[in-house]
C-alpha cells in the first residue's frame, strides 16, 4: 500500500521537512510533512553518465529515499528524451511558495499543475476552494486529479494554456506558475486581485512581484537560481548550417562565459532562446551555439571565431552583456515595472541597464 503511509515513508518525510524548513518558520513545514510527495510521483526518470533515461519505481532501492530528498524530479519525456513534466526541488518549492506569502483566505492560481505535489501543499494550506491550477497536458491533468483524490485534496484542476489564466475562477490574490515563462502573461495582471502577488520564473530567474494597480505591478527577482522547463511552444531549429557559411568575426568573450557568468542576464535580454555547446573527446568546451524562434543563430568557437545568421545578432547581445557585468550579477539586483503595454527589467537603478520583456499576454 503506497497510502496511507509505510512507517518508512512516513519517516522518511518527517526527516525531509524538517531538513527543507529547519527553524519551521516559513509556515509550509507542516505542509511538506503532510502531503506525500510519493503519490504525486509514482516513478520518475533518472539520467545515467550516457544520457540514457532509466525509470524508478515506487518499491525499488532507492526510490523513497530520492522522492525525500531535494531533488528535482523528471516525469514525463518526449518523444525525443527531453523532459516535459517534472516535480521540481523542494527547496526551490519552498522558495517560492514563501515568496508567494499566502495566507487564509488567500485564492492562488497556478499554471503547471504537473504532478499535482504544488497544488496539493497549495490546497493543504488554504483549503481546496482556494486553489485553481492549470497544466496544458490533458494526460497530466488526469493523473495529478487522480493521485489529489488519492491524497485527499480537491483543488481546481483542469486543462488549459495556463498563460490564459482561468477567469472563470478569478480574481486571484495569488499566483504562481511553475514553468518558466518570457513575461508575466496580461491574463495574471487581468484575473489579479488589487495588490495580488505574483511568482513566476521568467528565464532563468523568479521574479516576484505585486499588482499595483490594474495592468501594473512591481517585483524584483529572487536570489535563488531556478531551471524550468519552458512553457510548451513549437520548437524552432537552429541555423548551423547556415552559420557555417558566413565569414568569421573576432569576440573576446570567451564561450564558456555564455553558459555560467551570462545565463540569467542572457535568459531576460534574450527571453526564449536556446543555447547548446560542444567539445572535443576530452570534454573540454570548443564552441556554443545560441538560436533563438526567429532563426537568428550564432555559433562562437574557443578560438574567438563567431558566425551570426538571422534577423537578430545574439552574439552582440552577448558582447553588450559582458561589458555590463564583469562578475555574475546577482539576481536580487534586477527589478522589475510592468505597465499594460510594457514590462521592463532593470539592474540595480531605473536608469541603469534595462531590458524589455517581449508582450505580456503572447509570453
Ligand atoms: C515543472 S512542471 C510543474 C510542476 C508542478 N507544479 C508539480 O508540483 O508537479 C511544469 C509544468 O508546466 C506545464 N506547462 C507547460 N506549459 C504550460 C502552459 N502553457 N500552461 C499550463 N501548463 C503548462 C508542463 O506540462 C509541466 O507539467
Amino acid at each position: 500500500m503506497t497510502w496511507p503511509d509505510t512507517r518508512r515513508s512516513a519517516a522518511l518525510r518527517k526527516k525531509f521537512a524538517a531538513a527543507l524548513d529547519p527553524e519551521h518558520d516559513t509556515g509550509w513545514a507542516d505542509a511538506f510533512a503532510a502531503v506525500p510527495r510519493h503519490v504525486f510521483v509514482p516513478r520518475f526518470y533518472t539520467q545515467a553518465d550516457d544520457r540514457s533515461w532509466r525509470k524508478v519505481y515506487l518499491g525499488d532501492p532507492g526510490y523513497l529515499e530520492t522522492v525525500y530528498s531535494d531533488q528535482a524530479l523528471t516525469t514525463q519525456l518526449d518523444d525525443h528524451g527531453i523532459p516535459t513534466s517534472s516535480s521540481s526541488e523542494p527547496a526551490l518549492m519552498l522558495a517560492m511558495l514563501n515568496a508567494l506569502d499566502a495566507r487564509d483566505g488567500d485564492t492562488v492560481f497556478e499554471l503547471g499543475t504537473g504532478t499535482g505535489y504544488n497544488a496539493a501543499l497549495l490546497s493543504h494550506r488554504l483549503g481546496d476552494n482556494n486553489v485553481t491550477s492549470l497544466d496544458v497536458d490533458a494526460e497530466l491533468v488526469k493523473a495529478a486529479a487522480q493521485r489529489l483524490e488519492q491524497a485527499g485534496y480537491r483543488p481546481f484542476v483542469t486543462t488549459g494554456d495556463g498563460a490564459r489564466g482561468w477567469p472563470q475562477r478569478a480574481p486571484y490574490t495569488r499566483v504562481i506558475a511553475t514553468a518558466a515563462l518570457r513575461a508575466v502573461p496580461a491574463a495574471f495582471l487581468d484575473q489579479a486581485a488589487p495588490g495580488a502577488v505574483i511568482v513566476a520564473p521568467i528565464g532563468y530567474g523568479v521574479l516576484r512581484a505585486t499588482v499595483t494597480a490594474p495592468g501594473h505591478a512591481t517585483g524584483r527577482f529572487l536570489p535563488t537560481p531556478a531551471h524550468f522547463m519552458p512553457r510548451r511552444t513549437p520548437a524552432t531549429a537552429p541555423a548551423f548550417d547556415a552559420a557555417r557559411s558566413v565569414g568569421p568575426t573576432d569576440t573576446k568573450v570567451a564561450p564558456g562565459h555564455v553558459l555560467d557568468h551570462m545565463r540569467f542576464p542572457l535568459s531576460i535580454a534574450l527571453p526564449g532562446h536556446s543555447s547548446c555547446s560542444w567539445r572535443d573527446d576530452d570534454g573540454e568546451l570548443t564552441a556554443v551555439g545560441l538560436w533563438t524562434e526567429d532563426g537568428s543563430t550564432a555559433t562562437a568557437h574557443v578560438s574567438g571565431a563567431v558566425r551570426q545568421v538571422g534577423p537578430r545578432r545574439l552574439w552582440d547581445v552577448v558582447e553588450d552583456l559582458a561589458a555590463t557585468f564583469d562578475a555574475v550579477p546577482r539576481r536580487d539586483e534586477f527589478r522589475v515595472t510592468i505597465t499594460p503595454s510594457r514590462q521592463t527589467v532593470w539592474y540595480k537603478a531605473p536608469n541603469g541597464p534595462a531590458w524589455e520583456l517581449p508582450g505580456g499576454g503572447t509570453s
